[in-house]
């Protein structure tokens, strides 16, 4: 039988709803909630994704702004501009879209950010509070994602053995230390390009979830029978059929539908949650600093 698909979309319009009271309230006390991105270069999937980030805060009523600065932008212009946006009261949230031209250092900007406008939740801060097990911060919005359609979905992690493919800053880590804390509860392995005989590995996990970023990487003699498998990659894939000439792919082949009891699909599975996520700590964000 076919896996269940875990509908992103729904899922994060579940979110975002619960977000509209919020947003009503906190504008009733006069506080507007503002997020900025920056956004430097022309990247043209950071523009996409920057573009959707914008329309889910007109959706909810949230302002926007975008900088847009050219691909041989300073660093101190950058960081210039981080200070001004810090100090501002009226922005909530701040956000430096990734990646950036290689001659800037993403790690030592992203240090920058007043971490209670860290809506990325990279900061070492953020990361810091989540490594200690407290969940005050801000979480980083697609692991926050995962872990919330995990639980829309009614899917019982205690016990159960997780495997995380990948171990990048953004996704893998964050989300293993999320998977594995005290009320979530699951064993978890992080598995990664150095691992000897991947397959293996997954092949024990009850929930699999692949953020690799390699087109198909999880086929389906991967995943075990009845294993509930999330899929974080968005791979840009050569499609003829297309008048554009490509498609996105995940990183878990279709046909593991064959085997997982559960299975996010791509698009519409993690991608639509890490907006939702996004928005919600904005809104997190406008809360706190207005108190
Ligand atoms: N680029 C791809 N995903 C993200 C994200 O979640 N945040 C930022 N800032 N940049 C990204």
């Amino acid at each position: 039988m076919a896996a269940k698909s875990l509908d992103g979309k729904a899922c994060a319009e579940n979110v975002e709803a619960n977000l509209k009271e919020r947003i009503s309230s906190l504008k009733s006390k006069g506080v507007n909630p503002h997020l900025v991105v920056i956004i430097v270069g022309e990247d043209p999937a950071s523009k996409i994704y920057v573009g959707a980030k914008e329309r889910a805060c007109e959706r909810l009523g949230i302002v926007s702004t975008r900088h847009s600065l050219s691909a041989n932008a300073s660093e101190i212009e950058l960081r210039d501009l981080l200070s001004k946006l810090n100090a501002d009261d009226a922005v909530h949230g701040i956000l430096v879209q990734s990646p950036l031209p290689d001659d800037l250092d993403e790690l030592s900007l992203t240090d920058m950010i007043d971490p209670n406008k860290d809506v990325d939740g990279f900061h070492p801060v953020n990361l810091g509070r989540l490594v200690q097990g407290r969940m005050d911060g801000h979480l980083p919005c697609t692991p926050a994602g995962v872990m919330r359609m995990l639980e829309w979905a009614n899917v019982d992690l205690t016990g159960k053995r997780a495997v995380v493919i990948g171990r990048s800053r953004i996704v893998g880590m964050p989300l293993s230390l999320m998977l594995a804390a005290k009320g979530s509860n699951a064993t978890v392995s992080i598995v990664h390009s150095r691992t000897e005989n991947i397959e293996s590995h997954c092949q024990q996990a009850d929930v699999l979830i692949a953020a690799v970023g390699v087109a198909g990487l999880v086929k389906n003699n991967w995943v075990k029978n009845g294993a509930v498998v999330i899929d974080v990659g968005v791979n840009r894939v050569e499609d003829t059929s297309r008048e554009r000439g490509w498609s996105l792919a995940g990183d878990v082949d279709p046909d593991v539908s064959e085997v997982a009891s559960i299975l996010s699909p791509v698009p519409g599975g993690v991608g639509p949650m890490t907006i939702a996520m996004l928005m919600s700590n904005t809104v997190n964000a406008a809360e706190k600093l207005s108190r």
